[in-house]
């Protein structure tokens, strides 16, 4: 409710519009009007109350909180579930918390986290008010082979989602980091609760570095934020709401049509890997291989030692060497 009021006030920014008014078009007493307008005081918005004449909203500076996204959020169902936290261990570990009961879809975001965490058991900084860490749930009926695609899907949407809110030019390193400038700006951490039956749900976490101004000293030379790269702050509200649309479609086109074909579209031509040559690090050890391509089902082609084309499911891949950006 405190989201569709903010909408009537932002629509009508800097014009009183009465509790009157309010209260008839959303079908709530005055009273209850009265209570979300001075929840979303104490949430931090300038909205001037006089009486006989009703509120108006003042503010100018970005919020981002959950009224905030709601009131925006066109998807069909992404996002529609949405929990806010402002602060949280791991986004990704609350959602696995809701996951059995909560709805397809829903999504966990939290202004910082204090144990954020990256592949491979690593820690990955989530500094207040910075950055987007989020996660998303999904229950789809699909083969848990298949869960992979589903990363390649979450990395095509957030290209998209921030090469249209800062016209930056954003590479993805197969499978899971957005690199800016040679650097990591986004990594994915794709979790996932299977038995014999099939897939109990999936989450997809996903960390942006989006206004941080500098880097802590041990991860400089190979991450970087999207306010250091562009050199501008950069809307966090504006890139989340992007993402859920782009996710919501590609997501939707792979579970009704079966088809990955955009999002393959989008990591070929993104892909920072292709007709390069890179170190492939995998359990069985590490090999330097010419990456060729990213196939229909989202495995990297490579041409191996011997010459030969072979599809990669699944490993780490490093550019050493090429990159400023090690992994
Ligand atoms: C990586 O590149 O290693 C993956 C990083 C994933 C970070 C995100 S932030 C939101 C979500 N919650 C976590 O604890 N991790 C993911």
């Amino acid at each position: 409710m405190k989201s569709k009021i903010l909408n009537i006030l932002k629509k009508r920014e800097n014009e009183f519009v009465s509790g009157a008014e309010i209260s008839d078009a959303l079908n709530i007493s005055r009273q209850a009007v009265s209570k979300h307008i001075n929840n979303l005081k104490k949430q931090g918005y300038h909205i001037e109350s006089v009486s006989r004449k009703g509120h108006r909203l003042l503010e100018t500076t970005e919020m981002y909180n959950q009224s905030e996204i709601l009131s925006e959020l066109k998807t069909k169902a992404m996002g529609k579930e949405l929990v806010f936290l402002d602060t949280v261990g791991s986004t990704n570990d609350y959602a696995k918390k809701l996951a059995m009961n909560g709805s397809d879809k829903m999504v966990v975001i939290s202004d910082e986290q204090t144990s954020g965490k990256g592949r491979l058991g690593r820690h990955w900084e989530s500094e207040k008010g910075t950055g987007i860490w989020m996660s998303v749930v999904l229950k789809p009926d699909i083969e848990p082979s298949e869960a992979p695609k589903i990363t390649q899907i979450a990395a095509a949407s957030m290209v998209k989602a921030i090469e249209e809110e800062t016209g930056a030019d954003i590479f993805i390193k197969w499978p899971n980091d957005l690199i800016l400038n040679k650097k990591k700006v986004c990594g994915i951490l794709t979790e996932m609760s299977a038995e014999l039956g099939g897939i109990n749900y999936v989450i997809v976490g996903i960390g942006v570095n989006v206004n941080q101004s500098s880097m802590p000293d041990d991860l400089s030379d190979k991450a970087v934020s999207l306010k250091m790269g562009l050199d501008k702050t950069i809307s966090r509200k504006a890139i989340v709401l992007n993402f859920l649309q782009a996710f919501e479609d590609l997501y939707d086109d792979f579970i009704k049509n079966k088809s990955l074909e955009k999002t393959i579209d989008i990591c070929r031509k993104k892909s920072i890997l292709i007709d390069k040559s890179v170190k492939l690090i995998t359990k069985a050890g590490t090999r330097q291989v010419q990456a060729k391509d990213i196939n229909e089902d989202g495995h990297l082609v490579i041409v191996n030692e011997d010459g030969k084309e072979e599809a990669v499911f699944y490993g780490e891949v490093s550019v050493r060497g090429l990159y400023e950006y090690v992994d």
